[in-house]
């Protein structure tokens, strides 16, 4: 593996889950392919899970690691080609360049801006990323993506269902705020890599996902219907595609409530986090034995550290 931007560079995704689930057992077991790396992680934007996750995954590979808040604890950087500096301080050419010269892989996260869908869906950060660079580039959540996560998440259920035969549910929840659709693209990408998955996304009118994103995938607008029989619900809010980056619906009806989950298989709660209680989701839910959101955030961990392994070994 040279870069890991998508599923797309994933040659078996059902092999690829089983060796996250092996190495999560023996995390220590190759550590003489980490020894004097060094992994480089670039946030433009905040983050909990992914940045810890990253740095025990590469302690797990005996890697040494390094940590740059772009946004925060550095020069402001120019993102276009040809403009005057007059208010940023270091082009993203020579920043990216530079960073890939301290690392052996340089694991990035960008964020869309929500305002331009043409620019994010063209992923031209990520793109200038994967240009600049001089090392295997990885993806911690670019403007449509989020794969690492998704790894994560299809591990976890295939730890509840090793033969993966389930009915799962994306269903979009309310928020406060205007959100990427990343985790929601890229959950849909991967879970239709995996035949024996029963996937029906459920969300409200205009909030339909780019079709290259949920290509064959049952879409329903209609949460109650959706919910019938399922054995997963994964929560997430993402803002419009259609009308982009804007919210349409400021109804909380589709919030994920206990009444909703008892139409369901027993279902397991699912979310990326961080997650706002009693918006998306009622607390009496988030903290039922069914909800389990902390086995998706402790598999990011084994995900990426699986997605490092292999990048080191195609540098070795
Ligand atoms: N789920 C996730 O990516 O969390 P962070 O934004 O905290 O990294």
């Amino acid at each position: 593996m040279k870069n890991f931007f998508s599923v797309e560079d994933v040659v078996n995704v059902y092999d690829l889950i089983k060796e996250a689930i092996t190495i999560k057992k023996n995390p220590y077991g190759f550590q003489h392919i980490g020894k004097n790396k060094t992994i480089g992680l670039v946030f433009f934007n905040p983050s909990l899970r992914t940045r810890i996750s990253c740095q025990k995954a590469a302690y797990n590979l005996g890697c040494n690691i390094w940590v740059l808040d772009l946004h925060r604890d550095s020069w402001k950087i120019e993102m276009e080609d040809g403009n005057v500096m007059k208010d940023t301080q270091e082009h993203i050419k020579e920043a990216i360049s530079v960073m890939s010269l301290y690392c052996d892989i340089l694991a990035v996260r960008t964020f869309p801006h929500l305002i331009d869908r043409d620019y994010d869906y063209n992923e031209i950060l990520f793109k200038k990323v994967l240009n600049y660079s001089k090392v295997p580039v990885v993806n911690l959540e670019s403007a449509t993506l989020h794969p690492l996560q998704s790894l994560a998440d299809v591990m976890t259920i295939a730890e509840f269902r090793p033969f993966f035969k389930s009915k799962v549910v994306l269903s979009w929840v309310p928020h406060t705020k205007p959100l990427p659709h990343s985790v929601a693209n890229s959950f849909s990408q991967w879970i239709s890599k995996i035949e024996e998955i029963d996937f029906t996304i459920t969300c409200p009118e205009q909030y339909d996902l780019y079709e290259k994103f949920s290509d064959g995938v049952s879409i329903t607008y209609k949460q109650n219907e959706a919910f019938l029989n399922a054995d997963f619900i994964y929560a997430k809010n993402w803002s419009s595609y259609m009308n982009y980056g804007k919210i349409l619906c400021h109804s909380y009806d589709w919030m994920i409530t206990e009444k909703k989950m008892k139409k369901t298989n027993e279902a397991k709660f699912m979310h990326c986090l961080p997650v706002r209680r009693n918006i998306v989701v009622e607390d009496s839910v988030l903290d039922s034995p069914y909800s389990i959101v902390l086995q998706q955030a402790e598999n990011r961990i084994y995900a990426t550290q699986i997605i490092f392994l292999k990048i080191l070994q195609s540098l070795s």
